[in-house]
């Protein structure tokens, strides 16, 4: 017997709303019903994006689903959901219902819980966090597939969810809400202060008169293959240069350039460059080399 999709109603289908609906709709996982941004010209264009679904002004006036994933940015995920829940109380929705059929309410924020979801009980609850950027949505539809997605919630939701996901080519990590804001942060520190560290490193290289066509083309090759390598051999031994040489007079010189230059750059420099003689220490560096760069690190600007 085949059973028909699961449907889906979202509430903020921005980057990453418009991406997934449209991914669950085209491979038949979910069929997306009615959707609701801040404006009705943002919600139109995610139907058109998506493909299908309807657009609505408020959540007041949605169309019942058995899920809902809230994808507005994280501070309007909790005033949502007690707007959800207001609607689900004018309608009577969740009157009678049995644990199997109550609707799924689910967000997508790395940071927060799905308690962020609780107004919404007796439903189910849950939160799943691609590790994934969806900076452009179309480009997502293609390079989504094997990242991972963060679980947490209640067991029935992350089934489903678990699935879901399962579908578009994605693993899943089941995490306990005391992990989450951790893990989303460790991610952060990888993904989005690896895009920070290029800025300063590109800012240092226009210091240095190099125009940014060329700074990029010449970090490229290299931040891509120190990416892999970080992957292939781990941190420690994908360290290399000055500080993984125990090369103090070059640390030094560089610290004090940077301090002429750009001071905030320079104590970022420094701390960093601290955490990489703990990092080089588990490998080559010895403990005189270690010392010597400390107390080079450990100097702050007058
Ligand atoms: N972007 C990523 O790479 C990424 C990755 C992982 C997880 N996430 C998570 O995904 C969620 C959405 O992020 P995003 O980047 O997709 O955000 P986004 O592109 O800014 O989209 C947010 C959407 O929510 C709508 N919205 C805001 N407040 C609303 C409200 N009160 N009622 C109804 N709709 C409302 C906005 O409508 P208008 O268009 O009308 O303003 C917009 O369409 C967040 O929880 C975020 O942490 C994002």
């Amino acid at each position: 017997m085949q059973t028909r999709p699961l449907t889906l109603n979202i509430i903020g289908a921005g980057r990453l709303g418009k991406t997934l609906a449209r991914l669950w709709q085209d491979r038949g996982i979910f069929s997306v019903a009615g959707l609701c941004n801040r404006s009705r010209e943002s919600t139109q264009a995610a139907v058109d994006f998506i493909g299908a679904g309807d657009v609505y002004s408020d959540i007041m006036s949605m169309p019942e689903a058995d899920c809902w994933l809230i994808a507005t940015g994280d501070n309007e995920i909790a005033t949502s959901a007690h707007r959800l829940a207001e609607r689900f109380s004018a309608r009577g929705s969740l009157k009678g219902t049995t644990a199997e059929s109550r609707p799924l309410i689910f967000h997508c924020s790395g940071a927060l819980p799905a308690a962020a979801l609780n107004a919404c009980r007796p439903a189910a609850i849950a939160s799943a966090h691609p590790v994934h950027s969806f900076a452009d949505p179309e480009r997502s539809l293609t390079t989504l597939q094997g990242s991972t997605v963060a679980l947490e919630g209640d067991d029935t939701g992350t089934q489903v969810l678990r699935g879901a996901f399962a579908m578009l080519g994605c693993d899943t990590l089941s995490l306990s809400p005391e992990q989450k804001l951790l893990y989303h942060t460790g991610s952060v520190m990888a993904c989005n202060y690896l895009t920070v560290l290029l800025d300063l490193s590109l800012q240092t290289l226009a210091a240095a008169g190099i125009d940014e066509q060329t700074a990029r083309k010449l970090l490229e090759p290299i931040v891509t293959q120190t990416v892999r390598n970080n992957f292939a051999l781990g941190p420690a031994h994908a360290l290399t240069g000055p500080v993984a040489r125990g090369d103090a007079e070059t640390v030094q010189k560089q610290l004090q350039a940077l301090q002429k230059t750009d001071r905030a750059i320079a104590e970022i420099y420094r701390q960093l460059g601290l955490a990489g003689v703990e990092l080089a220490q588990k490998t080559d560096l010895s403990d005189n080399q270690a010392n010597q760069l400390q107390s080079i690190l450990r100097e702050q600007a007058k």
